[in-house]
């Protein structure tokens, strides 16, 4: 297949959108942008370099997509990789990448990241063939959560900011898989919860709103109990009409213990893979 890559700051955002959904309508319809305000959303929300990000065309028709964010001066992330379902198998999804890599390596990148459902062989090898090695495995959890009321804490809603001030910034990165910048990035969906014991800060839960409620972030001091935890996530909206919470926690950690401990079933789990790149690994 002759392929042709374009990249995505010469093209009009509603052909992106456009052929973005076309990628993803059969495996995650969820991620879907209608049209160019939802193509402006994502990416102002993932920090997406349009001239690192692209859409491949077989003779005129755009076919595949690819997504590249910059997370630090010197870091990507591929924050989507996608193929029409009637083009794939073809090398597309290479060329993209390809194109992707040697874009962010231009752009002084020294590392490149990206996250992978651990079902997704198609990609997981594509990934791995380039070079990609896994990182860590990151869990996805929601299911309901119950409340035994207490008088231990209090809340408020400081902005972010305010609230790493006060417990400082996590020393480890938050549950979602960005990093605070980019929590930061979601503005008006994004809401921090403060909780207090005593009168000193004892942790913090950031949420977005944007689909269902979303837990970004859950930071409480070391050896806070479930219950403890639980009325931290209580403070949700969802969570006192409707108590269904999502969240995505590193396997291993601190966090898991706590998911674990709120009754959430883990459904799906994702791999975090990097890439170093030098000058041989793309070409
Ligand atoms: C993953 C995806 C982008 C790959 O694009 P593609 O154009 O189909 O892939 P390519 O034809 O360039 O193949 C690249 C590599 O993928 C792997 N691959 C391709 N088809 C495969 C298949 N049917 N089974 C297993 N591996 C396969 C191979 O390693 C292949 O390398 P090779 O050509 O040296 O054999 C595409 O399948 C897709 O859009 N999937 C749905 C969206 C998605 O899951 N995106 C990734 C999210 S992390």
């Amino acid at each position: 297949m002759d392929i042709r890559i374009v990249q995505v700051s010469d093209i009009d955002e509603a052909e992106v959108a456009s052929v973005f959904d076309e990628c993803w309508q059969d495996t995650e319809p969820s991620v879907m942008m209608h049209g160019p305000q939802g193509y402006r959303r994502v990416t102002g929300w993932l920090d997406i370099e349009p001239k690192a990000s692209a859409v491949a065309y077989s003779e005129d028709r755009p076919v595949g997509v690819v997504l590249i964010g910059l997370r630090e001066p010197d870091r990507g992330y591929v924050a989507s990789l996608a193929v029409n379902p009637s083009f794939r198998g073809e090398g597309c999804g290479r060329r993209l990448m390809q194109w992707g890599l040697a874009r962010t390596r231009a752009w002084g990148c020294r590392k490149v990241g990206l996250h992978v459902f651990e079902e997704n062989k198609r990609a997981l090898s594509l990934y791995r063939s380039l070079g990609f090695g896994p990182v860590r495995r990151i869990g996805h959890w929601e299911g309901n959560i119950k409340c035994k009321p207490s008088n231990t804490l209090t809340f408020t809603h400081p902005g972010i900011e305010e609230a790493f001030s006060l417990t400082g910034r996590p020393d480890r990165p938050p549950l979602w898989e960005n990093e605070p910048r980019s929590l930061m990035n979601l503005k008006d969906n994004v809401v921090c919860v403060m909780a207090w014991k005593h009168g000193e800060p004892f942790g913090y839960m950031i949420y977005s709103t944007r689909s269902l409620c979303w837990v970004l972030d859950l930071n409480v001091r070391n050896g806070a109990s479930p219950e403890e935890a639980t009325e931290l996530i209580f403070q949700l909206p969802t969570a006192r009409f409707l108590p269904a919470v999502f969240t995505t926690v590193p396997e291993g950690g601190e966090n898991e213990r706590l998911v674990r401990c709120l009754g959430l079933r883990q459904d799906r789990t994702r791999v975090e893979m990097e890439l170093r790149l030098s000058q041989d690994t793309v070409s």
